[in-house]
């Protein structure tokens, strides 16, 4: 039963529920960068991976950071994730107005590949440790069960729940 019980703690908290789409965006980035892409594959894992980032900064910022702008020890990491989050933000769109076609659309892609995973690897290396210091089990697993709805709810509506 010790496993049961690891999958179940494993499972419920933020930091696992983030890593988990972490690890599709992980996925996502690996394929959209595979050079050998028609149009039409790229239109359709550029949606995915756009739908994954987007729904993920909203559910995170909420469920992750915000709360964490108040606490001395990470007011400033949160900050900075939140600040990497516009950047991205504004990367897809200039993305989003470039030509599959066009040699700049892959050159872009993977500027914003390397993005993604510097900043995966800031929030799993080093913001969550320092995060497992200020929220309590039972808030982790609170703050996960509103993450997980959020991204449900958000991926639906997507791209219409995304507020401008
Ligand atoms: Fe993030
Ligand atoms: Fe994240």
């Amino acid at each position: 039963m010790v496993f049961a019980l690891d999958l179940a703690k494993r499972t419920m908290n933020i930091y696992n529920k983030i890593i988990e789409d972490h690890d599709k965006q992980r996925d996502l980035c690996k394929k959209i960068t595979n050079t050998s892409l028609s149009t039409d594959q790229k239109e359709m894992i550029w949606k995915e991976l756009k739908k994954e980032l987007e729904v993920h900064a909203v559910a995170e910022e909420r469920y992750f950071y915000s709360p964490l702008i108040d606490s001395d020890k990470m007011q400033e990491d949160a900050r900075h994730g939140m600040a990497e989050h516009h950047e991205m933000d504004e990367l897809i769109a200039d993305i989003d107005n470039i030509s599959f076609s066009d040699n700049m659309w892959m050159e872009k892609v993977k500027e914003l590949t390397e993005k993604i995973e510097h900043h995966l690897k800031d929030e799993e290396e080093e913001f969550f440790d320092k995060a497992k210091d200020i929220y309590t089990d039972k808030e982790e697993e609170s703050l996960a069960k509103g993450y997980e709805t959020t991204m449900k709810e958000y991926k639906k509506e997507w791209p219409e729940s995304i507020p401008s």
